[in-house]
């Protein structure tokens, strides 16, 4: 194993030996703050299309209310941009978490000042009070001390279960803990996707080991290449992300989207020529679906992905490039997503990324370990009705790839 692998190994197994959880604290009469990530999807009326993070957020909340402890939850929604709003408030959720945990849940329409302190001081043990957005501040995405200091008057004692926000740089992620010494923590759903992380890096070894990435975005997903692909026995390579390796290697892919980096193509050239006798293990698809607009009803053809005409776009992958993948996932132990394989949200180009769901879930079941995360990914389990079948469903898209390209997340680092 090189270097790279042990590395990843070497930061998660530390993080989770070193790192304190809810665990190792009493709750009776203290006020935990803690920083979640209620950012769930949510349709035009406002009601909630898929509660995952809420729900992995549960039994850290409950812990600290059984130990008579009082609740302060904050969190951003969205991305209003350092302005409030209304449709980014964090208001209609209060009766959401009441409804669901069973008793009352309050709301106050700021996160920091004179009066969300008092309305914190009011609190009696086992009560739940819910915070505006954070981002209503722009400090919040700043890196600022002084709203940091604001908001570490709402605690004893920090918690952070938001494994979704864990990468970024925010004040209430980096800097908030900071104010709170010994006094720290991460909640359960942390502690879940840290230990699930760790599993797949070096779950007791269970191989083939398969990584399969797609999306659009290959900047995001480039260094986890590099980082991973001694450790994998099959990455599977589709959606967006196929087309810059395509191009390299001299194919025609007409108007297919594709991400304009030249670190990308010095990467990808890297990757080809440093890990030549590595690079069979890189499977892309044979052909693909492609549209002559970018929408559901536009005219289709089955070509192969190196010679897609001008002014054709791949939209999804091809019958055979399934069949390819679909075998390779089929005779894997340990498998992690992220990523859909075509515009799934269009029906008529759902079929690659419904057809790996519907795999990965039944590999699962017949005793394969699988980790999949990315809000796509999990869309699609759930539009098949197979995501209760996965072993992990990741809170985390962005959070979940940083954590596999070998450094600490500035969130764990805060806490450590
Ligand atoms: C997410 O949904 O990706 C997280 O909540 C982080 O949100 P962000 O991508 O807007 O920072
Ligand atoms: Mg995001």
């Amino acid at each position: 194993m090189l270097n790279m692998t042990i590395n990843v190994y070497h930061i998660l197994h530390y993080t989770i030996m070193k790192i304190k959880t809810v665990e190792n604290f009493n709750f009776e009469n203290q006020t935990a703050l803690v920083r979640v990530d209620f950012n769930v999807p949510v349709n035009k009326f406002q009601e909630i299309i898929d509660d995952t993070r809420i729900q992995y957020s549960i039994p850290t909340i409950q812990k600290i209310l059984s130990e008579k402890g009082k609740i302060v939850l904050i969190s951003h929604f969205g991305r209003p941009k350092g302005k409030p709003s209304k449709i980014f408030s964090l208001k209609f959720l209060a009766n959401f978490l009441s409804k669901k945990l069973k008793i009352n849940v309050s709301f106050f329409e700021d996160c920091i000042g004179e009066t969300a302190i008092k309305k914190v001081r009011e609190l009696k043990n086992s009560e739940i009070l819910l915070l505006e957005n954070l981002r209503f501040y722009k400090e919040e995405e700043e890196e600022d001390i002084n709203f940091a200091y604001e908001l570490s008057k709402l605690g004893d004692i920090y918690v952070n279960d938001a494994f979704g926000v864990v990468h970024r740089f925010h004040t209430s992620i980096t800097l908030l803990p900071k104010f709170f010494e010994n006094k720290k923590c991460i909640g359960f759903l942390m502690k879940k996707e840290i230990q699930y992380l760790n599993q797949f890096l070096y779950g007791k070894g269970k191989r083939p080991i398969t990584i399969l990435l797609g999306g659009a975005k290959i900047s995001s997903k480039i260094k986890i290449i590099e980082n991973l692909i001694n450790l994998a026995d099959f990455i599977l390579i589709g959606g967006g992300m196929s087309f810059p390796f395509i191009k390299i290697k001299g194919g025609k892919i007409g108007n297919s989207i594709i991400e304009k980096d030249q670190i990308i193509e010095k990467t990808l050239k890297k990757i080809y020529s440093k890990y030549k006798n590595k690079i069979n293990i890189i499977h892309l698809p044979y052909d693909v679906v492609i549209a002559d607009s970018f929408k559901n009803e536009s005219n289709t053809k089955i070509v192969p992905i190196h010679s897609i005409p001008n002014g054709w776009m791949g939209l999804d992958i091809g019958p055979i490039s399934i069949k390819n993948f679909c075998k390779i996932i089929e005779k894997s132990k340990t498998i992690l997503w992220n990523g859909p394989l075509g515009v799934f949200e269009f029906a008529n180009f759902s079929l690659g990324t419904k057809s790996i769901a519907r795999t990965i879930a039944n590999v699962t079941e017949r005793g394969a370990f699988s980790l999949v995360g990315g809000g796509d990914s999990i869309a699609s389990l759930k539009m098949e009705n197979c995501d209760k079948k996965i072993s992990y469903l990741s809170t985390g898209g962005g959070a979940m790839l940083a954590s596999l390209k070998n450094k600490i997340l500035p969130g764990i680092n805060a806490i450590i």
